[in-house]
């Protein structure tokens, strides 16, 4: 049987002086406090740069979806297509961000790709960074996949959308488009729990592939230090396939990639280029 050893005697030599020292200490951590937030101050007035607004400019806003519910049939049912975008967007996401954030609507800046790109980089205050991490990055994560899907009738699916620069930089980065699609749906089959399985473009317009957990993506800090702009992304909870493809996940990601809108993802990448977040996902 374990038992436990005594305190060495330095310890308890040591403890009178802690004890001195802790009304010393404690004001000394709030002096770093201070410290750190004039360091970012300075450096912000450095770079000739206002520090980020972190009140968003408006209330949150769902988008409607840019086709029938029942559109996207056979691949993805109307039942899944109007739970997933009218309650898990709407009312769950859209809901919860103007629940809490809603109230300082108006006395900020920022959008909603401004706020999803402070996750994780010691901008948002702690209160907010998880409301904006799970609620703010599920938004726009939704709206850009409500747009990189189109119906199985639509010429947008065809693969001559694909634009020059686009097919360029995926040649570039993974040899050819089937190569992309293969690993991008191992990811997605492979991903563990709910999240996403992403193609992003990276500052240098190079295309990398990666998945996140949850509703996290490539364009916060808790995922990549430099951030990758999401121009094509698959939802891999549950809730996007269970009603139809049961546990068969790769049935879903599999039929998911006939019905991939080429020409918005095309669009995205030039969009990505010129740095428009807006464009991609939504403003609000
Ligand atoms: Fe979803």
């Amino acid at each position: 049987m374990a038992t436990m050893a005594p305190p060495p005697a330095a310890s308890l030599l040591l403890l009178p002086l802690l004890l001195l020292l802790l009304p010393v200490l404690a004001p000394a951590r709030e002096l770093a406090s201070v410290g750190r937030q004039l360091h970012a101050a300075a450096a912000a007035a450095a770079d000739d740069k206002a520090p980020p607004s972190t009140a968003p400019a408006q209330k949150f806003v769902l988008e409607p979806l840019p086709y029938n519910y029942s559109a996207l049939e056979p691949v993805i049912s109307a039942q899944i297509m109007q739970l997933h975008h009218d309650f898990h967007d709407g009312v769950e996401y859209v809901g919860t961000l103007n629940a809490v954030l809603g109230p300082l609507a108006g006395s900020g800046t920022a959008t909603l790709p401004d706020l999803v790109g402070l996750v994780g980089r010691g901008a948002l205050p702690p209160d907010l960074e998880l409301v904006v991490r799970n609620f703010g990055g599920g938004h726009w994560n939704h709206q850009m996949f409500w747009k990189v899907m189109a119906p199985p009738s639509s010429a947008n699916i065809s693969r001559d959308n694909i634009s020059p620069a686009l097919s360029a930089a995926i040649s570039g980065g993974f040899g050819s488009v089937d190569e992309m699609l293969s690993r991008f749906k191992l990811l997605a089959d492979g991903h563990f729990g709910s999240g996403w399985a992403w193609l992003c473009a990276a500052g240098d317009g190079g295309l990398r592939l990666l998945d996140t957990a949850n509703q996290d993506n490539p364009l916060m800090g808790v995922v990549l230090k430099d951030p990758c702009v999401p121009i094509l992304g698959i939802d891999v909870w549950e809730h996007a396939y269970y009603l139809q493809y049961g546990p068969k996940k790769p049935d879903y990601t599999k039929a998911w990639l006939t019905i991939i809108n080429w020409q918005q993802v095309s669009a995205n990448y030039d969009a990505a280029k010129r740095g428009d977040l807006a464009f991609i996902g939504t403003a609000f």
